[in-house]
């Protein structure tokens, strides 16, 4: 070999080019990453309802399963939970009565059969979209006793302005009494 080397600050500024070379792809690796994984994950949330991800078969709702029609409404479990579930059709809800306990958590369960429906209970923040196919869940504490009305606030056709149920908050005492007596609670007459 004849070629003399290079000058030492020649050879260490190749190497400090490399370096810095290897680096913009690395970062730029790593910035691409980081929008693949938001444009991926923004995708994945907008493609499902914004609750927890349950399916049901639409079909056989009323025939087999939780919801069939003896199943709806209010329980309390052996566990001490209380349960509520619905299902939402054009244009009721069923039940069209709910009795819930106040201070307690409450874990709704619903469904919709035919459009997307949605409720909110008074001027609480229990509030869901119900969509065919899908389980909607949420729990939640009512602070309050006393009778909430409970529309629908999705619009689901012409009957939308009328649909809408009822939900009596009775303190946890008098829930709980009732409760024990029946698998189901229903609505105290008023
Ligand atoms: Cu159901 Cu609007």
């Amino acid at each position: 070999m004849t070629a003399a080397t290079p000058p030492a600050h020649a050879h260490s500024e190749a190497v400090a080019i490399a370096a810095e070379r290897r680096w913009v792809y690395v970062v730029g690796a790593i910035i691409a990453l980081l929008i693949l994984m938001m444009v991926v994950t923004g995708l994945h949330w907008a493609s499902m309802p914004p609750s927890r991800v349950e399916t049901v078969d639409v079909k056989t709702l009323h025939l087999k399963g939780e919801f069939v029609e003896n199943n709806l409404g209010t329980t309390l479990g052996t566990d001490g939970k209380v349960t509520v579930r619905l299902i939402a059709q054009q244009y009721a809800f069923m039940p069209q009565c709910i009795v819930v306990p106040a201070e307690m958590p409450v874990t709704f369960r619903g469904t919709a059969t035919d459009a997307i429906h949605g409720f909110v209970v008074g001027t609480t923040n229990a509030n869901t979209m119900l969509i065919p196919g899908f389980v909607a869940t949420f729990t939640t504490t009512f602070k309050k006793t006393g009778e909430q009305l409970m529309p629908c606030h999705e619009y689901c056709g012409t009957g939308h302005e009328a649909m809408w149920a009822k939900v009596q908050v009775l303190p946890p005492q008098e829930f709980l009494a009732r409760a024990r007596s029946g698998e189901r609670l229903s609505c105290v007459a008023s």
